[in-house]
């Protein structure tokens, strides 16, 4: 990735990376067992967006971090969404047959596959931070970070709101706190992980994570809006399920138009936040413009 590159260059390679570093840390197809490592390959490889390891690449590179520590930083963040989304389609909870444009992993294997398929994603993750290159200080930080964001303060609890308040119209700070845990969670911790190889300082480290807070909260609102907005080949997931399984979203709580706004005054937050940072931090200002804009 060198210094000429445009920062859409730039997003794109760092895509492109996390997938031959996620394919090298994934056990081969034809390792035992052949059917837990055929689900687990589903999952993370050939789709997404990559946008968690996308932005811990761009707040790496903010600080002139390493590449190389920064792929097992990607891969980690990106195995525990992959997990994430593996089990949010299961039965028990959003039921859902269509992911990244294929069958689901409990639709293409089974659901106890799916299930195992996760649990081991989830431990994949943790086993490549704890062999990452970097300082071991560095790695027990970034373990600590993802364990936080994952577990049931961060995405597993914003995951167990979700399925509390189905069904029910929450309180607009309480719906906040859902998104900013189950999404948000995840996402803060991406570019805190991407700081943390660059040995970013503790003030840089709260602007950041008042930026990523705001990018997880916008993400997240852009996820219910295409919900309802866009159709399914566009989104590769199954279009109109949070109104068919009458789930908390913001466009249940607020409509489309006040959930829209309310995305333009977020942008308007994180371009602020990003203000006085140089020119290294334009992949973080494209990422926040994608996460308001995105069409899938
Ligand atoms: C989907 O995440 C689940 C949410 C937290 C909204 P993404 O929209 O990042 O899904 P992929 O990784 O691109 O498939
Ligand atoms: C999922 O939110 C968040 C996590 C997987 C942690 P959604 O349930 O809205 O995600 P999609 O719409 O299925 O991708
Ligand atoms: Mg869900
Ligand atoms: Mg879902
Ligand atoms: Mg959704």
């Amino acid at each position: 990735n060198s210094p000429a590159m445009s920062t859409e260059a730039r997003l794109a390679a760092w895509a492109a990376r996390v997938e031959t570093a996620i394919e090298r840390r994934l056990p081969s197809a034809s390792t035992e067992p052949l059917r837990l490592h055929a689900a687990m390959r589903h999952a993370c490889l050939n789709g997404g967006k990559r946008i968690r390891p996308q932005l811990a690449y761009a707040s790496g590179y903010l600080l002139g971090a390493d590449e190389n520590a920064l792929d097992d930083v990607a891969t980690a963040v990106e195995l525990i969404h992959a997990f994430s989304l593996v089990h949010d389609d299961l039965p028990a909870m959003d039921d859902d047959d269509l992911r990244r444009g294929r069958p689901t992993v409990h639709v293409a294997f089974d659901e106890a596959t799916a299930i195992l398929a996760g649990d081991a994603l989830q431990a994949l993750a943790f086993e490549t931070l704890a062999r990452a290159t970097a300082p071991a200080a560095v790695r027990i930080a970034l373990i600590e970070t993802l364990a936080r964001a994952s577990g049931s303060l961060g995405m597993c609890g914003g995951q167990q709101l979700d399925m509390d308040a189905t069904g029910r119209v929450l309180a607009r700070a309480d719906l906040e706190r859902l998104h900013a845990l189950k999404t948000g969670a995840l996402i803060r911790a991406s570019v805190r992980m991407g700081a943390l190889v660059g040995e970013a300082d503790a003030s840089l480290l709260e602007c950041l994570d008042g930026f990523a807070t705001d990018l997880g909260l916008a993400f997240q609102i852009r996820d219910d809006i295409l919900d309802v907005e866009a159709d399914t080949s566009q989104l590769g997931k199954t279009g109109g399920k949070d109104a068919a399984q009458d789930k908390a979203t913001y466009v249940s709580l607020l409509g489309l138009e006040a959930s829209k706004a309310l995305l333009d005054e977020l942008s308007e937050k994180m371009k602020a936040a990003l203000g006085p940072l140089p020119e290294q931090a334009d992949g973080l200002r494209r990422l926040a413009e994608f996460a308001v804009t995105r069409a899938y």
